[in-house]
Formats: structure tokens, sequence, C-alpha cells
């Protein structure tokens, strides 16, 4: 199965109370590891590439390319969509253009008439083409691509207006960040998320920030209307632990040990293990069969 679009899988995860997870990837061997981690557990998967990640890749065009093959030549028959985090108006038709399945117009920082004008126009444009669409109310905090949020709570009016133009997702700021969370981090507003999904209906919701929020707060999240989870961070974090682990043991200079491909091994296992448990947490693993 080629890249499919978001619409359809998150609209079962709705209905069927849980998620499915969007893992950021940065380089063929996050792709591959969530690709392979998507298929062993039958579960539908997101791909999700930053503007920052896709020119590290060497652009949009070329993660394209590289999500297609490994689609084909790892026999992935899970729903796997290759979405746009956090675009700007620009990025959005650029990834369009290059054969991304999904995209994210996040007009969040923009006047309200702006963010609504411009997602009205790319809801047109992406089901025109049978691509989804996920658009942004309220800032989530933390750092995007060097754009500092403070992890504001949505206003559920705007959340339906935005909703109703008929957008295949919503993020909707519940006080979650980016990144790690601070100790003195508050927890995720249940009462600004039920408000939401009171005003939204159907709508699948979307968590940003996914990384180190305790399980019982995603869980109530799901059973609130969350479909969609982003986690970035957090593979990153295990990806470098283990890379730490095999470096300080030495291991890169026994033998062949400095070849990419045992050094960036563990690390790949590491990306892995987050993945699994995730998947498991969000409740999409046999979701795919
Ligand atoms: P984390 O890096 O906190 O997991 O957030 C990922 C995210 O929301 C990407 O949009």
């Amino acid at each position: 199965m080629g890249l499919v679009s978001a619409k359809e899988m998150l609209q079962k995860a709705k209905a069927g109370h849980y998620a499915v997870g969007q893992f950021n990837i940065n380089n063929l061997e996050w792709t591959k590891a969530i690709l392979e981690v998507a298929q062993e557990k039958k579960s539908p998967v997101i791909l999700g590439v930053s503007e920052g990640a896709g020119k590290y890749m060497g652009g949009y065009k070329t993660v394209v390319g590289m999500v297609n093959g490994l689609i084909d030549e790892l026999n992935i028959t899970v729903p796997v969509a290759l979405h746009l985090d956090h675009g700007s108006y620009e990025a959005c038709y650029k990834c369009i253009k290059a054969g991304f399945s999904s995209v994210m117009f996040d007009g969040s920082h923009l006047p309200f008439d702006e963010n609504l004008a411009k997602t009205t126009e790319l809801v047109h444009v992406t089901s025109q083409l049978g691509l989804s669409l996920e658009a942004e109310v309220g800032s989530i905090g933390g750092e995007e691509d060097g754009v500092i949020g403070q992890g504001e709570c949505a206003d559920p009016m705007e959340c339906k207006t935005i909703a109703d133009l008929g957008v295949s997702m919503l993020a909707a700021g519940i006080g979650n960040i980016h990144g790690k969370y601070p100790e003195n981090w508050a927890g995720l507003s249940f009462e600004t998320l039920d408000a939401i999904q009171a005003q939204t209906g159907d709508m699948p919701l979307v968590l940003h920030g996914g990384t180190g929020i305790p399980a019982d707060q995603v869980k109530k999240a799901i059973s609130l209307g969350v479909a969609k989870v982003n986690v970035n961070t957090e593979c990153q974090l295990g990806f470098q632990a283990e890379v730490r682990k095999y470096i300080e043991a030495g291991k890169d200079l026994e033998g062949k040990g400095f070849d990419p491909r045992k050094l960036l091994a563990p690390g790949v296992a590491g990306i892995k293990a987050v993945v699994v448990e995730k998947m498991e947490l969000f409740g999409s693993v046999g979701k795919a069969e």
C-alpha cells in the first residue's frame, strides 16, 4: 500500500477510542525503525516531518522518495501517512507538490481571521486531492522550530469554527508543550479538552507534545476525544541514550565498531522501544489487521 491520507485512520481511531501515533522522522534510521515497528505491531502510523527536519533530510522530495521506497521494499502493508508537522502556508503547498499525503497548517500564531482564511483555502485544496489537513488553534508551548510558545489553552468556540471548515483533524492547546515538561508543569487541562470535544463532536483531536505526558493523562485525553498523539523528543532521547552507552562502553573502538551501521544500531533499537511503548499506550496495536 502506498501513502494514505490520515483522515480515515483517525476517524476510525476516534470511533474506536484509541489514538494513532505521529512519530517525527529525522533520517533513514528513524523512518525505517518506525515503519518496521508499525508493521510488526499491525498499527497504522503517521510519519511527521517538521520544516526543519525536511530541510535537514535534503528537501521534501527526498523525504517522499525515501518513505515510498521503504514502504515498497520493506513490504509495509499497514496504513502510513506522511505528514508535514507545523507547516507554514508555503510549506504546505511545497509538501503537497512533493507527494506528502497529509499536511498541518499551523496558523495558531496568526490573527484568528487570517488563520481561518488560510485554513479555509487549504481545506479546499487538500480535500480535492484526497489529502488530510490538520489545523491548530491555541499555541502549543515549548519550542517549535525556534518559535517559543507559552502552552496556552485554545478557545473552544474558535476550535468549533475551524473544525466546521472540514479539516481532517484539529490540534488544540490544552496546556501541552513540546519537549521535556518542566517540574512545575500543571498537567493537561481536561476541562478545556472536554469543552473542545463538546463543541467539535466527531472531529479527531490532536495532542502535541506527547513526550513525557504521564500515561494516565494520555489515556484520559484519548477518552476525551484525542485520536492522534505526536511524539518527537522521546524518540530522540531513546536514540541518544543507547548510542551514548555504546560509545561509553568503547564499542566504537573495537573491531569495525566505527561502521555507522553498527554505531547507530543501538540507537535504532532505542527508537523502536519508544515506538512500541507508545503504540501500546495509545491502543493502536492490532488496529491495522
Ligand atoms: P514532543 O517533542 O514533545 O514529543 O512533541 C512532538 C510534537 O508535538 C510534534 O508536533
